[in-house]
C-alpha cells in the first residue's frame, strides 16, 4: 500500500525533500541505460510490502526481458521484486499504476543481489515509450555507455565541455524530459574521440 505521511509529520517531509531535488528531472533513457546495473522490463503483479525496521519497501515484479545485467545477475536471473526506501520524501519510488498487465521499463541499482530504484530512476510504461527509445533501450544506447556522456544543460549558456558531450537541452526548450533528444535521439560516437546527437529512426536500418 502506498506510504502515508501523517499532516503533522508533513512540514519535516518537506524540508528533507530539498535534498533530493535532483530527483524531479528523470535522466535522459540514455544515461538511464549506461549509469544502471540492471535494465529489465516487468510488471508489477502485487502491492508494495513495508520493512517497517529497514525502512524500505519492495514491489513484487514479473520480469519479461532483461536487456542489461546478465553478467551482474549471473547466478539469479530471474528477478522478483524490486526495492525503494519506504517514503517518497526519501526518493521512494511509488507506483501509481494498479494495472498488472501493464508493462514497464526499470533501470536500477545492484545491491547485495537485489534490484533497487528510487524516484531518479528511470520507470517509464512501456508502451508511453517511442519507438525509438524502444530500440535505444534493446540496442542502441549501449553503443554510446564507454564512450559518450549526454550532458544536461538547464540554464543558458551551455557549453559543450568535451567533444564526447551533447548538450542535452530538452529542459531549456519545452521545460520537460520528454523532449526531442529524449525521445528520438542517441549520443553516439561518429569517430574516435567524437561524438553526436544521431537518430535512433537512422539506428534501425
Ligand atoms: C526487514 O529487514 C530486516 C533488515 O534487513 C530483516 O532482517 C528482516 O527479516 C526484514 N523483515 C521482513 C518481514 O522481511
Ligand atoms: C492494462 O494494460 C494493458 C497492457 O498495456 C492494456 O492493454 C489494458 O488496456 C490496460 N487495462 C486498463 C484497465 O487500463
Amino acid at each position: 500500500m502506498a506510504p502515508f505521511a501523517p499532516m503533522a509529520s508533513g512540514i519535516l517531509l518537506l524540508l528533507w525533500l530539498t535534498p533530493s531535488r535532483a530527483c524531479t528531472v528523470p535522466p535522459h533513457p540514455q544515461t538511464a541505460f549506461c549509469n544502471s546495473d540492471v535494465v529489465i522490463r516487468a510488471k508489477f503483479v502485487g502491492t508494495a510490502e513495508v520493512n517497517e525496521t529497514a525502512l524500505y519497501q519492495r514491489y513484487e515484479i514479473k520480469m519479461t526481458k532483461m536487456f542489461k545485467g546478465f553478467s551482474a545477475l549471473r547466478d539469479a536471473p530471474d528477478i522478483r521484486f524490486i526495492y525503494t526506501p519506504a517514503m517518497e520524501s526519501v526518493c521512494g519510488y511509488f507506483h501509481r499504476s494498479q494495472n498488472r498487465s501493464e508493462e514497464f521499463l526499470i533501470a536500477g541499482q545492484l545491491s547485495n543481489g537485489h534490484l533497487h530504484i528510487t524516484t531518479c530512476s528511470f520507470v517509464a510504461p512501456w508502451n508511453s515509450m517511442s519507438s525509438a527509445q524502444r530500440r535505444g533501450f534493446t540496442k542502441t544506447y549501449a553503443a554510446g555507455c564507454e564512450e559518450c556522456t549526454v550532458f544536461p544543460c538547464s540554464s543558458i549558456p551551455c557549453k559543450l565541455q568535451s567533444d564526447t558531450h551533447c548538450l542535452w537541452t530538452d529542459q531549456l526548450l519545452t521545460g520537460s524530459d520528454k523532449g526531442f533528444q529524449s525521445r528520438h535521439l542517441a549520443c553516439l560516437p561518429r569517430e574516435p574521440g567524437l561524438c553526436t546527437w544521431q537518430s535512433l529512426r537512422a539506428q534501425m536500418a
